[in-house]
């Protein structure tokens, strides 16, 4: 299993923004981590540059023992690469693409494997590769849409779909940056039954931001807070308490808060 460790990251933006004031957690594998925290808090900030699509200004971040914040400073093609197929995102807003059909916006997930790029979307596709993309449409149970275009589904069916993109890339750590949010309530539950599900039985890591404190309890095993790019609550989903979430959300976020040091169970 990959690990995930973070240590005092920071991220400063070219305008002066600091976004990340020194974040620090280990998260175990197979562990499904909800990070919580008002908006401009830092969740998608931290959760880009896990992956390396925005480079921390300092501090160290590992998948898989590469330095990502080192990878991204050097250049470092291969290394970023490992990290980027190890680490699968699921956005708010889907991403897909939508002028293409439901199985190619699958196919894409494997794109960082492939030799030869162009040769997956064309009709000479290599007939395994569309054989795993069904496997992964009908593992979400959208099977019968895969010829439909991506800009013709439900939100809820796109989430899938990305969600399908994700097993087809089959990475170790999915980092979902709230997947829900764009989807109602009976829609937003299924997205998450299923994106639970899926991680749990391949025993994947996942760290997913969320604004919706009830689904966040219900699903995470271990509920991180951010304030103010500060780590300010790290405790089990079944620890947590009514003063740590007011303290999160209340209203002035101005003051620089110290991290709570809260025992966590693995
Ligand atoms: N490209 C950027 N340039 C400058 N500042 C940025 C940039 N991206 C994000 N920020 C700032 O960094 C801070 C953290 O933003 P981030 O989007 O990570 O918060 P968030 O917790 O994901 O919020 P939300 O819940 O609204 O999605 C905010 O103050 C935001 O304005
Ligand atoms: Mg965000």
């Amino acid at each position: 299993m990959i690990p995930l460790s973070i240590n005092e990251v920071c991220k400063e933006f070219p305008d002066g923004t600091r976004a990340l004031n020194g974040v620090s957690f280990t998260i175990n594998p197979g562990e499904g981590t909800v990070l919580l925290g008002s908006n401009g808090s830092g969740k998608t900030t931290l959760l880009r540059c896990i992956n390396g699509l925005e480079t921390a200004t300092s501090g160290q971040i590992y998948v898989d023992h590469i330095d990502v914040i080192e990878a991204k400073r050097r250049h470092a093609r291969k290394a970023l690469k490992r990290v980027r197929l190890q680490t699968g995102m699921v956005f708010q807003k889907f991403h897909l693409i939508n002028n293409l059909g439901v199985l190619q916006n699958v196919l894409f997930g494997s794109l960082g494997r492939t030799q030869n790029p162009m040769k997956m979307f064309s009709i000479g596709a290599a007939k395994e590769e569309r054989m795993r993309a069904m496997a992964c449409l009908d593992r979400v149970g959208l099977a019968d849409l895969a010829k439909r275009r991506a800009d013709t589904l439900s939100g809820g069916q796109r989430q899938r779909v990305a969600i399908a993109r994700v097993l087809m890339q089959d990475p170790q750590i999915v980092l979902a940056d709230e997947p829900i949010a764009s989807l109602d309530p009976k829609s937003g539950r299924e997205v998450m039954d299923l994106l639970w599900e899926i991680v749990r039985e391949r025993n994947l890591t996942v760290v997913c931001a969320l604004h919706q404190l009830k689904i966040a309890q219900e699903y995470g095993d271990r509920l991180i807070g951010l304030r103010c790019g500060n780590v300010v609550m790290d405790t089990p989903a079944d620890r947590i308490d009514a003063d740590q979430l007011s303290h999160l959300y209340d209203d002035d976020q101005s003051q620089s808060v110290p991290a709570v040091p809260l025992e966590v169970t693995p």
